[in-house]
């Protein structure tokens, strides 16, 4: 929200105010506000809880961004929405580029590459960016989990074997703010859609660079322990996926090829150690 602010006026509706589980509610909120975006990061995000809980998941990761769709079209507004690399299967190892074959293997990489579609079929201007492992110096998240356990622990058990990227979720603002921005330029206060249409597309926007979940981990506690020498912190120890097991599956190769993003707006993704640094900064 702070992000976007200087792009004009920024109406957040609370969970409560606009149910995403509730299709009637999106679609009521977007009529009486009339955006002329809207950017979506709210989802089910549980990724394994979704795996018992799939309609919940769908209802919200799909048909609540289908309805942001069709309501856009209906009034002309830009839909700006977040997706995952979670709608792969994880096979390989080179980064994944947004022409390739999406293949989930979770409820919720499901529910979220349903949602691409039902805002590709709709026919509003829109551009979905996937990215990954999003973290931040507030919220739930990976870093925060780490940095608390590794406190309390002598030692953190971490997956060393799936690889990806970690991205801050103010870069992932920015972006947003400057694909706006420029989008806004090129329509010089008219109608979106003409701009839109050469746009409308995914994107790959997750952090440069790559790492797996232990060497976040293990980036994230050693620079923690320079910031704070007397403090005792946990050893990070590496392990399989196969010695932690979880209701969903999660793909071994997260990392993504974020080129369409450079080429279509000129941003480049910070590096995930360089964002790591800025987010230990703030804690
Ligand atoms: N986190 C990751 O590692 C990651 C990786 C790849 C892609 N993504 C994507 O990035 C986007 C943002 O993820 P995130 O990590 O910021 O997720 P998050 O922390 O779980 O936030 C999701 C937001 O959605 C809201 N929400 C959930 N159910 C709702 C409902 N029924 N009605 C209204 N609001 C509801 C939540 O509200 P409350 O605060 O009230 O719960 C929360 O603010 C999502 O599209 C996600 O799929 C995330």
């Amino acid at each position: 929200m702070q992000t976007l602010k200087p792009l004009g006026e920024v109406v957040a509706p609370s969970r409560t105010e606009m149910d995403l589980a509730n299709p009637s509610s999106v679609r009521e909120t977007i009529r009486a506000v009339r955006p002329r975006w809207i950017v979506n990061p709210g989802a089910y995000t549980a990724v394994d809880k979704a795996e018992s809980e799939p309609d919940l998941a769908y209802a919200i990761n799909a048909e609540a961004v289908r309805v942001m769709g069709q309501e856009a079209r209906a009034i002309g507004a830009g839909v700006i929405h977040f997706s995952t690399d979670y709608v792969f299967d994880g096979s390989g190892s080179a980064p994944y580029v947004e022409t390739d074959a999406t293949r989930p293997v979770s409820v919720y990489g499901a529910s979220k590459l349903e949602g691409e579609r039902a805002l590709a079929e709709s026919g509003a201007g829109h551009m979905i960016f996937r990215t990954s492992w999003v973290y931040a110096a507030r919220g739930k998240n990976f870093l925060l989990t780490i940095l608390k356990l590794a406190r309390e622990r002598e030692t953190l058990r971490v997956v060393a074997d799936q690889y990806g990227a970690p991205t801050w979720s103010r870069d992932l603002a920015r972006m947003t703010t400057e694909v706006i921005g420029q989008c806004e330029t090129a329509a010089r206060g008219q109608e979106l859609a003409a701009v839109l249409a050469d746009s409308s597309d995914i994107y790959h926007a997750a952090g440069a660079g790559e790492t797996t979940w232990y060497g976040f981990a293990a980036e994230a506690v050693r620079l923690q322990k320079e910031k704070e020498p007397g403090t005792r912190f946990a050893a990070i120890e590496a392990i399989t996926t196969a010695q932690y097991p979880t209701p969903a599956q999660r793909p071994a190769n997260s990392r993504m090829n974020c080129a369409r993003l450079i080429e279509r707006f000129g941003w480049k993704m910070m590096d995930w150690r360089d964002s790591l640094r800025e987010v230990l900064a703030e804690l």
